[in-house]
């Protein structure tokens, strides 16, 4: 991580202190020193302190963590850097990101697991995990080096970005993960329904007269892993999601049993597929947006408790990649500098579910997926790690090209006013973001 001047003590006092971990929603005083959390009281000495925040009418949080980010380091570096990648979270108000393998060349062996985590402790301003690929070469011909990958720090599975296809490659990834106690997260496509598919079939594709991308491509491929996974038990994560009925379908797997867990992003929650006319291949995704019904699916699936995590999908390409052609520009978005306002605006504002099920959404659950909880991030407990992030729950700001640091640009948000944002975080008890704010005094 960088080194500059930091305060060795910081108190941040009278904040609404959120933690769905241990079921804390109380205004109090958390006091930080040497990294750790030093102490929760309704009541701390300052003069203890060489940093004190007056945080009144703010949420403190545990750290954010997001379990699906591409930092494409190595092989992309002019689209994101772990360095850049970071410093978007940190804005973001994440202090944790759990790296997709879908880079160049691809994160499949332990030697590369080990260089994502040497990069980010010379460079990260965040913590950074790995997840590495299923299959070498992420192609789903045969099995990567799981076991070592694990040793090596592995914090989860993913041939992201492509779908494991082969049913029975599938079945071996399910058991191989298994064995490492670790998550598989998969990218749900089925490949002959969405070859030359650009956007979501229907009205919209139709009109435009191009290829549409169905909602049971993503479908097909969750009813057959949870088939598959039935009898093995894998803890198996549907990145993306984005039908309306694949909500229903792994419902159905919990109810049985199954353990199956899925994840949000921020755009599948509020944009349908018109947006491709206004934004065109900046509102172009895998999976794509869809329909106002899925949103409203998703939605009520987070209400629900089916949907357990947000993740942005952060997922950095360049103008000129993206000023091509819709059917040649790349899939996907940015999302760390304005996921938590979008969640807020998707979830909250819209009363699906409340400040602390947000938070729990964004650190436990995510932590608990990739077994980050049992190294005490994810939560805020005296002794545990000093991961915070403070939330200021009801400002209002507008998403420009100045709030972007990463190193991409490609978001349809610019331009959209949001009713909250993280106004600092702290990383292992380092200040690595900090807005000014007003506490209500
Ligand atoms: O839209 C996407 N972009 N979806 C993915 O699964 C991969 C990602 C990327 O790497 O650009």
């Amino acid at each position: 991580m960088p080194t500059e001047t930091q305060p060795l003590s910081v108190l941040v006092r009278a904040s609404r202190v959120i933690d769905p971990a241990s079921g804390m929603d109380r205004v109090a005083d958390v006091g930080v020193e040497g990294g750790l959390i030093k102490a929760i009281d309704s009541s701390l000495d300052p003069a203890s302190y060489d940093k004190v925040i007056e945080a009144e009418g703010m949420i403190l949080a545990p750290g954010l963590i997001d379990p699906h980010v591409h930092l494409r380091e190595p092989g992309q570096v002019h689209k994101e850097d772990i360095e850049s990648g970071t410093l978007a979270a940190v804005a973001g108000g994440f202090t944790t990101v759990c790296c997709m393998p879908n880079t160049s060349p691809a994160l499949d062996s332990p030697e590369m697991v080990e260089f994502v985590r040497s990069r980010a402790q010379q460079v990260g301003h965040c913590r950074v995990f790995c997840v590495a690929a299923a299959t070498q070469g992420r192609k789903g011909e045969r099995l990567a080096e799981i076991g070592l990958c694990l040793d090596a720090g592995a914090v989860g599975y993913s041939d992201d970005g492509d779908v494991i296809e082969s049913a029975s490659m599938m079945k071996s990834v399910l058991q191989a993960v298994k064995a490492t106690g670790k998550c598989f997260m998969q990218h749900c496509q089925e490949l002959t329904l969405t070859d030359g598919a650009v956007m979501h079939a229907g009205t919209v594709s139709a009109k435009l007269g191009h290829r549409g991308w169905p909602r049971e491509a993503e479908e097909i491929i969750i009813e057959r892993d949870i088939r598959l996974n039935k009898a093995i038990g894998c803890d198996y994560h549907i990145q993306h999601m984005s039908s309306g009925d694949s909500v229903e379908i792994v419902a159905r797997a919990q109810r049985e049993g199954i353990p199956v867990t899925c994840e949000a992003s921020p755009h599948h929650l509020l944009l349908t597929h018109e947006a491709i006319e206004t934004h065109g291949s900046m509102a172009k995704m895998n999976p794509p947006l869809r329909e106002q019904s899925d949103i409203d699916a998703l939605r009520q699936g987070v209400a629900d408790g089916v949907i357990t995590i947000l993740a942005t999908d952060h997922a950095p390409h360049t103008n000129d990649e993206k000023r091509n052609v819709l059917s040649e520009a790349p899939f996907g978005i940015i999302g760390l500098e304005s996921a938590l306002g979008l969640y807020h605006k998707a979830l909250v504002e819209t009363g699906c579910i409340g400040w602390p099920k947000l938070i729990e959404l964004l650190t436990i659950n995510p932590a608990r997926l990739c077994g980050l909880d049992s190294m005490g991030l994810g939560s805020i407990s005296v002794g545990g790690a000093a991961d915070l992030t403070l939330i200021d729950p009801d400002c209002s700001w507008t998403l420009g090209e100045s709030d972007l640091v990463g190193k991409s640009r490609n978001t349809p948000f610019l331009g959209w006013t949001m009713g909250t944002r993280s106004v600092m975080t702290i990383v292992g008890g380092k200040i690595r973001n900090e807005r000014a704010f007003s506490s209500v005094v």
